[in-house]
């Protein structure tokens, strides 16, 4: 075969696909030859391998088609550049330029990225080593429907412009060095998801948004802001995720949020103070008309569980409902309708200011594993219908003003410790002999950290563990039954366990003298 075409395989391939789970091996060594001729391809992932010459395909290969390359995670080292060629054409159809955790040499972000790129709405730099301002240029960019540029060390204020280039979806700029000042419209009408924590912003929150805006996810947490939390941060129709934890913000929490479509709210670590407000806590105010949670957060969460802080991730958000209102100065009493909360797993309260009884509806939170009230000026006695909280698995009410009787020790109560009472100087937590017939059998509690857990009742520990045993014995023998690959493997098994433990035997044993003799010899 000779004249035109030659190198130009017929066969051309729209789509390639050579990534690999993170920790289930990965494609190592050279870009394949062939692929150099590939001129059609619309979408490449090659994220968690380990390629090299990739750019120089880039260079070389006219594939103008492309539309979504992801990069991700593969081992790139030097200067993260685009490919500059003589008779290079912009990319018109790339949309999706995913770059995100490789180890390209400290560098700037490169200002003529959207000239190449001319209609890119989704990139993501995230987990690199970039510094500096997020350059102007990047202004004249088709604007993003996802921006990431989370966990750099990029700096300067964050451009004005950049609210203005997000048609929505998401936006995080988390864990660099930004800093300065909000710019009052920072919220654009069709973002979903907005992330700025871990930078060194500081100023107060614009004091207006309108309420028609689509949010579902802001997490302003560990930065400097100040100032008082804004009406609108409760009032969103659909922001359900709200984290504005360790900044320097004061006075009330404003009694526009409804709890009961939130998902996520965490105000701990700042210097709120005042009464809560019980029009949050009820579906039955103005707050919750026309709410609706948002459902599909695409980026990791992080919110203090059980006293360890948990980071969160695609479907078991949806499952996830707490509030975390710890290290303020909030003050009054925790309103009764606090009994609305019956989808929430985590309270925190503690570390405030609160007086006043536990409130009897408590045990209306029938979803709950992490409760605490510590270190607050709670007085009264401890409801006893606290133990009917089965799902309860972390608990204190520790340094308050607690009197009387504890709760009896049953149920979930039976395997908390007693320092979840101490510094309550009139609660006595002796409790009077039981009898064996007035105990409740305690749920069992599987902790998830060594060294819970009081005493476990050993006649239930005794049955579960025979139950189990007994369970196991089932499982097997019925995936045995079952599969016969699984069958001839456990019978192999058990074949050369047999046949090694008849030789070690054999071997070993000290096999008495009288037999001795009938041993052939040669
Ligand atoms: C990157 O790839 C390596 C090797 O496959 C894997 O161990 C690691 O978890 C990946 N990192 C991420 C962030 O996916
Ligand atoms: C990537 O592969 C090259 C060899 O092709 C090897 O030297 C390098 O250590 C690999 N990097 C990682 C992170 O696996
Ligand atoms: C790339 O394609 C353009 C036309 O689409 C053509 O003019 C140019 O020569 C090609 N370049 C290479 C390196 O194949
Ligand atoms: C952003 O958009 C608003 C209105 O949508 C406009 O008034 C403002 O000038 C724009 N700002 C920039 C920097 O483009
Ligand atoms: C609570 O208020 C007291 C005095 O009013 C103050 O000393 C303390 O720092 C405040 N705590 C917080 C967490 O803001
Ligand atoms: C809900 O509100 C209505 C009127 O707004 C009132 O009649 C009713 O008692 C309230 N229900 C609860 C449970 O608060
Ligand atoms: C509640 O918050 C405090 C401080 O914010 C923290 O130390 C504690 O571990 C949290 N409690 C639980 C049960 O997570
Ligand atoms: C208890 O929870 C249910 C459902 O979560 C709710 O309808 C009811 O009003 C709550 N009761 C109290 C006293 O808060
Ligand atoms: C604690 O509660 C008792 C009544 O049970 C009350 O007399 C006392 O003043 C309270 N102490 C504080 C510090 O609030
Ligand atoms: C605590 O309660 C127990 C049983 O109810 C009782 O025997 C004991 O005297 C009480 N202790 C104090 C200090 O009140």
């Amino acid at each position: 075969m000779h004249g035109r075409g030659t190198g130009t395989p017929l066969l051309q391939l729209i789509c390639l696909d050579l990534s690999s789970w993170p920790g289930y091996g990965r494609y190592v060594g050279p870009f394949p030859k062939f692929l150099y001729h590939q001129t059609k391809l619309e979408s490449i992932d090659l994220s968690n391998s380990n390629i090299t010459g990739m750019t120089t395909m880039l260079v070389t290969n006219n594939i103008t088609h492309l539309n979504s390359l992801s990069l991700s995670n593969c081992s790139l080292s030097g200067h993260f550049r685009i490919p500059i060629h003589q008779e290079y054409h912009p990319h018109e159809n790339l949309k999706t330029l995913d770059v995100s955790t490789n180890d390209f040499s400290p560098s700037p972000i490169l200002p003529d990225i959207c000239a190449f790129f001319p209609n890119i709405g989704h990139i993501s730099l995230s987990d690199n080593k970039f510094y500096g301002e997020i350059p102007p240029q990047l202004s004249n960019c088709s604007p993003f429907e996802i921006l990431d540029v989370s966990n750099n060390q990029l700096s300067g204020e964050i451009p004005r412009w950049i609210w203005n280039m997000s048609t929505g979806s998401i936006q995080d700029l988390s864990q660099n060095k930004f800093s300065g000042h909000l710019p009052p419209g920072f919220i654009s009408p069709l973002m979903h998801e907005v992330y700025l924590s871990r930078n060194q912003l500081e100023g107060t929150l614009p004091a207006t948004l309108s309420d028609k805006y689509s949010i579902g996810v802001l997490d302003l947490s560990h930065n400097h802001l100040m100032g008082t939390i804004p009406k609108w941060i409760g009032g969103l129709r659909q922001l359900s995720y709200i984290f504005l934890n360790d900044n320097q913000f004061h006075g009330d929490l404003p009694y526009t949020f409804c709890l009961e479509t939130s998902k996520l709210i965490d105000v701990s670590h700042n210097h709120l103070s005042g009464h809560i407000s019980y029009e949050i806590f009820t579906s039955n105010g103005t707050n919750c008309n026309g709410r609706n949670a948002y459902d599909n957060p695409q980026r990791d969460m992080e919110f203090v569980t059980k006293t360890k802080t948990y980071t969160y991730h695609g479907w078991p958000l949806y499952y996830m409902n707490g509030l975390d209102f710890s290290s303020n100065n909030f003050t009054g009493e925790i309103p009764p309708q606090i009994g609305h909360l019956g989808n929430t797993k985590v309270l925190n309260f503690s570390y405030n200011m609160f007086t006043g009884p536990i409130p009897l509806t408590i045990a209306n939170l029938s979803q709950i594993e992490s409760l605490d009230l510590s270190h607050n000026n709670l007085g009264g006695v401890i409801p006893s219908q606290i133990t009917e909280l089965h799902s309860l698995s972390t608990f204190s009410v520790a340094y308050n003003n607690l009197s009387r009787k504890c709760p009896q020790k049953v149920a979930q109560f039976s395997t908390f410790d007693e320092d979840i009472f101490e510094g309550n100087p009139l609660l006595n937590c002796t409790l009077p002999f039981m009898t064996p017939n007035t105990l409740v059998r305690p749920t069992p509690y599987i902790g998830d950290e060594e060294g819970e857990g009081g005493f476990i009742d050993m006649e239930s520990f005794y049955v579960s563990g025979s139950v189990s045993y007994v369970m196991v014995l089932l499982v097997i023998a019925s995936v045995l039954h079952i599969n016969p690959y699984w069958r001839r493997v456990w019978f192999y098994c058990i074949d050369v366990t047999i046949t090694t433990c008849y030789y070690f035997v054999v071997d070993h044993l000290p096999v008495p003298t009288k037999y001795k003799v009938w041993e052939p010899r040669f």
